[in-house]
Formats: C-alpha cells, sequence, structure tokens
C-alpha cells in the first residue's frame, strides 16, 4: 500500500514565506505561534527558532479541546522549562483566549517598562499570528479581532495592504497570518498532519492511513477507541492493523455484499470521528519524544 504524502511545499513557496517573514517581523513586537495541541511536534515549522530569531514567542497550543488535558499540560510545563511561555486555547468556543493580554504584557514587561521611561506607555503592542496550515490561525484571527476585521479586497488587481485591528490588551494585530511549511520531509510528520485532516485525503491512500492511525490509537488510546468501535482487549490484543481496520468497519455493520468487510468506508467514517473529536480527547506526541 502507499504510504501518506506529505504537504506539498516547493523551493519557491519556502523563499517567498521567508521574505515575507523578514519583512512582516520588524514591525511586530511580539509573535503567536499557533500549534495544534493533538501534534504539537508535528504541526510545528522546523526554521521556527531561526525564522523569528530573537523577536519574543509565544506559543498557542490551539484545539486543546480535542487534545488530551493532561498533555496539554504537560506541553505548557515542556515550553516553560525552555523559557517559552505557551497556553491552550479553543478557538471555536474562544476557551482560554482570556490569558493572552497578561501572557503578552508579561513576555514584554521589560520593553514596556522602557516604553513608560521614554513617555511612550500609550504605544500598542504589535503582534502577529504565525504557523502551518491547519492549525487555527484564521480562526485564532477571527476570535481575537471578531467584527473589527477590515473586509477584504477580491477584486482582481487589489492588492491588500497589511491591516492592523486593535484588539483587547492594548495590542494591534496583524490580520494576515505567516503561512508557514511543516517538516513535510519527515514520514512520520506526514503521517500524523494527515490523521488531523491537514494533508488533503485525495493524495492519500486513506485505507493505509486508517489502518495506521487504527493501530495507533489501540495502542496509545486502547480504552477510548475500544469504548467508541465496541471492540473488547480479546479482539484488540496483538491484532494487525489491517485487521483491527476490518473489526472496526465489522462492528458497524459495513459489509459487502459478499460478507467482506468494506473497509474504504470503515477508513473513512473512523478518520472522520478521530478528526471530529467523536473518539475522545486524543494527543498523539509526548513532549521530549523523537518522531
Ligand atoms: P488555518 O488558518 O491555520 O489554516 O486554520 P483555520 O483557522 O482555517 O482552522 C482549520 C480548521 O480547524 C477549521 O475547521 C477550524 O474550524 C478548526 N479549528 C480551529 N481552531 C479550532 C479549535 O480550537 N478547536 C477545534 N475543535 N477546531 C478548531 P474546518 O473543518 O476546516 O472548517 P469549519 O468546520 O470550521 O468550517
Amino acid at each position: 500500500m502507499e504510504e501518506a504524502t506529505p504537504i506539498q511545499w516547493f523551493p519557491g513557496h519556502m523563499a517567498k514565506t521567508r521574505r515575507l517573514m523578514k519583512t512582516s517581523l520588524p514591525l511586530v513586537d511580539i509573535v503567536l505561534e499557533v500549534i495544534d495541541a493533538r501534534i504539537p511536534i508535528s504541526s510545528r515549522n522546523p526554521e521556527m527558532r531561526s525564522l523569528v530569531g530573537k523577536k519574543p514567542r509565544i506559543v498557542v497550543l490551539n484545539k486543546c479541546d480535542m487534545a488530551d488535558e493532561a498533555l496539554n499540560n504537560e506541553w505548557i510545563q515542556y515550553y516553560r522549562e525552555k523559557g517559552i511561555k505557551a497556553f491552550a486555547v479553543d478557538c471555536r468556543s474562544g476557551r482560554g483566549l482570556k490569558q493572552l493580554s497578561p501572557i503578552v504584557h508579561d513576555v514584554l514587561k521589560d520593553e514596556l517598562e522602557r516604553r513608560e521611561r521614554k513617555g511612550m506607555a500609550g504605544k500598542p503592542i504589535r503582534m502577529m499570528v504565525v504557523g502551518i496550515p491547519n492549525v487555527g490561525k484564521s480562526s485564532l484571527i477571527n476570535r481575537l479581532a471578531g467584527g473589527k476585521r477590515a473586509k477584504v479586497e477580491d477584486r482582481p488587481g487589489v492588492t491588500r495592504g497589511k491591516q492592523w485591528v486593535s484588539i483587547d490588551g492594548g495590542v494591534d494585530l496583524l490580520d494576515m497570518p505567516g503561512v508557514l511549511w511543516p517538516k513535510f520531509e519527515d514520514k512520520i510528520v506526514g503521517e500524523h498532519l494527515a490523521y488531523t485532516g491537514a494533508v488533503k485525503d485525495d493524495i492519500i491512500d486513506t485505507e493505509w492511513l486508517a489502518m495506521r492511525l487504527a493501530d495507533l490509537l489501540n495502542r496509545e488510546y486502547h480504552s477510548l477507541l475500544c469504548e467508541r468501535y465496541g471492540l473488547s482487549d480479546e479482539e484488540t490484543a496483538g491484532i494487525e492493523p489491517f485487521a483491527l481496520l476490518e473489526l472496526i468497519g465489522r462492528k458497524r455493520g459495513m459489509l459487502l455484499s459478499g460478507g467482506e468487510v468494506n473497509t474504504e468506508r470503515a477508513a473513512a467514517v473512523l478518520l472522520n470521528e478521530y478528526r471530529g473529536g467523536a473518539i475522545g480527547r486524543m494527543t498523539l506526541e509526548r513532549p521530549h519524544e523523537s518522531l
């Protein structure tokens, strides 16, 4: 069977993104790096540190509603140990976003004090959002800026200039995220991104992907998987990945006319339910884990 194809990102795109970052970064005081809390390693840009340089950075673990609560906290702690402030949010409901303003003020404490001494205390803090596709950058900007966002000019030939939106806490947000690339040359990263739907399914063999996901969940979140699909410990002990996908399909009554399991349908159901958070809150990557 085919292996997962990672997100395509060509050298030209990367060069353009690097240039865009170079021109945008000097305009901001702080960068918000958005990652997917379900896959905090795979959803990062591999060059983040060199791209952002010395600019202060905060990590936003987005989609925390679908991730394992205990691991959200472990990841926050992991970043704290590295001297980076991180916090968990759910941009669908807005939960957790109240932490942003105090954290920004804390991270920029010295700079804000310097401004105060110079009589520039009222100057807004400028911030930009960066991250790889699908982590929720637009959702975050929408949540923070809401109705204050400018209407996008959709006419051909009209390029949109840099737009700033004032949000709470004396912060001006750049209304355009920096879209970065993932570590796409890494197969596991590509696979984990595909599980979450960050890679389009039409370039992947979904049965292969679902079989791998089923196997991973059986190891890492065995009870949640068993509960969702009515599987028993006996049935799943030492089961081969493809047999597990078949078992899931059979439990759901997805049979073809000859009695064989429709594994294509089973794959689609498993992936959809995983992506929608129906199986439960799960995090596929742990701090200090090398993929
Ligand atoms: P991007 O700009 O980084 O590419 O990501 P975007 O905001 O478009 O979000 C990608 C998908 O993730 C969207 O779902 C969005 O609703 C969802 N999402 C963003 N933040 C959260 C979150 O905190 N929790 C959950 N559960 N989902 C989140 P979609 O299916 O592509 O679109 P739609 O169903 O919202 O229309």
